[in-house]
């Protein structure tokens, strides 16, 4: 649930109606029910908004989308409908790009893994090659995807005097000055980095961009880090990599399918790190992004122009009328 004070500033400026639990996602049925009658919706990644939902709800004016991804939503759908998109971009860059190094880093110095066997009793002495993972100092990062988070990532990898190549829609020339990184093809790329990070958004174009090809192309020694969206791996082939040793290992923030099965082949993988999408979860970071959200859906509730708007074009329309 959303922090009570943000609830408050809600429903001090309109009717409010909530979905009070906190483990379970808004059931279907009942999402169809309650978006019939409503002007606005605040949703969560959780929440898919397809077209048959949006068809059911004549009044609606904004999804307010507490996320920077919108893939959950239809905005095409709702931009023929008039319906104002918006998300919480900005505002979760530095959190996210943290936890991204911290999943390298984590992944590439085994310490799951290694905590795990103190744990377990296992820690006998010390030995010369016991728990030794890969450096990540010097090494070469690549970045799929060099937007906002991309570039904090790069950001981060400078400190760690590290080569850093990206590949992107377009070329960011004052990345490249900044951070001295190389814009290069996605082969080229995979072929080169010892660290390859996904952060694009999740698209038609995105949908498993990383398959079997392309983790082909990677080094043995190569870790894959993907905190975007699951769908932009293909699991699969992602699994055989990581059984069949062509790659040396994957951290995980993402799934295809969220939560992800218990039962699932990844997660019996030692060198697979998985988390439970945490990109953006401090205190801090998780009530500005629900504070954002609510900015930007009483916004249009009252007739304004909500800061993030992710198909602005409704309101181009709008003020032509
Ligand atoms: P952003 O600033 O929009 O950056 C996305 C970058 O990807 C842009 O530079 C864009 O290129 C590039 N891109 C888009 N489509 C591409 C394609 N087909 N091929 C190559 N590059 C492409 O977004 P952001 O704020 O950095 O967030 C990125 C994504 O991270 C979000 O969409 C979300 O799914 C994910 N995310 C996950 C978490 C988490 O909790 N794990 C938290 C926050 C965000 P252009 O510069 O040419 O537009
Ligand atoms: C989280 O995944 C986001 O897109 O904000």
């Amino acid at each position: 649930m959303l922090p009570e004070d943000i609830l408050e500033t809600i429903a001090n400026e309109c009717e409010l109606k909530v979905w009070p639990k906190e483990d379970i996602p808004v059931p279907r049925k009942v999402l169809e029910k309650e978006i019939q009658d409503v002007d606005g919706v605040l949703t969560l990644l959780t929440e898919n908004i397809d077209a048959e939902l949006i068809e059911k709800a004549p009044k609606l004016k904004i999804i307010s989308n507490m996320a920077v991804g919108y893939n959950n939503i239809d905005v095409e759908e709702a931009t023929k409908k008039g319906v104002l998109v918006t998300n919480t971009p900005g505002i979760l860059t530095e959190t996210t790009a943290d936890l991204t190094f911290a999943l390298l880093m984590m992944t590439a110095r085994r310490l799951e893994e290694a905590s795990q066997f103190l744990r377990q009793g296992k820690w006998k002495t010390w030995s010369p090659m016991l728990l030794t993972g890969q450096d990540i100092y010097g090494a070469t990062i690549g970045i799929i995807g060099m937007g906002r988070i991309g570039e904090a990532v790069a950001k981060r990898a400078k400190g760690f005097d590290m080569k850093i190549l990206y590949y992107n829609r377009s070329p960011k020339p004052d990345v490249e000055e900044k951070y001295a990184a190389q814009f290069c093809e996605l082969e080229d790329l995979l072929a080169e980095s010892d660290y390859v990070c996904i952060l694009t958004p999740y698209t038609p174009e995105t949908h498993n961009l990383i398959g079997k090809r392309e983790l082909t192309l990677m080094k043995k020694t190569g870790i894959l880090i993907n905190t975007a969206r699951g769908g932009i791996v293909d699991e699969k082939a992602l699994y055989e990599a990581l059984v069949n040793q062509e790659i040396y290992a994957a951290g995980l923030d993402v799934f295809e399918e969220e939560p992800i099965p218990l039962d699932h082949p990844l997660l019996k993988l030692p060198n697979c790190i998985t988390l439970p999408h945490i990109g953006s979860a401090t205190i801090k970071t998780r009530r500005g992004m629900a504070q954002l959200a609510a900015e930007n859906l009483l916004q249009r509730l009252k007739g304004g122009q909500p800061p993030h708007c992710v198909n602005p074009h409704v309101l181009k329309l709008e003020s032509k009328k």
